[in-house]
């Protein structure tokens, strides 16, 4: 199984959004496995968004991550990275395809409602930028049954 970042963004907090973009994950059959609310800070937005640091809306983009607390969210289930990011939809969400979260809740590039994870070698480094192990949850999933077929990976 993979796991994958979603960051719902403090624009999703704000809009009253959280229940609804966290349901459709859900919905889908991911299963959260660790999850936390968190004011973000300067510092880790210039690592998290390092790739951006010379582009002209980077202080939009920080300024924006850090108007409210975050909700961070890990997701889990085969080929979770790729399944989440489709799920998303495109960057700016005027592009993103009818369904996608971004399509369904947003109209900008910014303020696009979610953040997730662009590879499975970066789902692993953003997981550990944001959770410690002892933030991971262990349960069953009974309803895996009727979610994937015993042969599939
Ligand atoms: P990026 O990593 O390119 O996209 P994604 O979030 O789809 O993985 O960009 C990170 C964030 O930077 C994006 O979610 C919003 C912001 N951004 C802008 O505000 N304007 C832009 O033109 C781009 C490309 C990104």
């Amino acid at each position: 199984m993979e796991r994958t970042l979603v960051i719902l963004k403090p624009g999703t907090l704000q809009r009253g959004l959280v229940g609804e973009v966290i349901s459709r994950f859900e919905k889908r059959g991911l299963k959260l496995v660790a999850m936390k609310m968190k004011q973000l800070t300067p510092e880790i937005l210039d690592v998290h968004y390092a790739h951006l640091k010379n582009k002209p809306f980077f202080p939009w983009l920080r300024d924006g991550m850090m108007a409210a607390p975050v909700i961070l969210c890990c997701w889990e289930g085969f080929e979770a990275v790729r399944v989440v990011r489709e799920m998303a939809g495109a960057t700016n969400a005027r592009n993103a395809a009818p369904g996608t979260i971004r399509a369904d809740y947003s109209l900008s590039a910014q303020e696009n409602v979610v953040h997730t994870s662009d590879s499975v070698e970066n789902a692993a480094i953003e997981l550990d930028r944001f959770f410690v192990p002892e933030d991971y949850c262990e349960y069953s999933s009974p309803l895996n049954q009727y979610i994937y077929a015993p042969d599939e990976k």
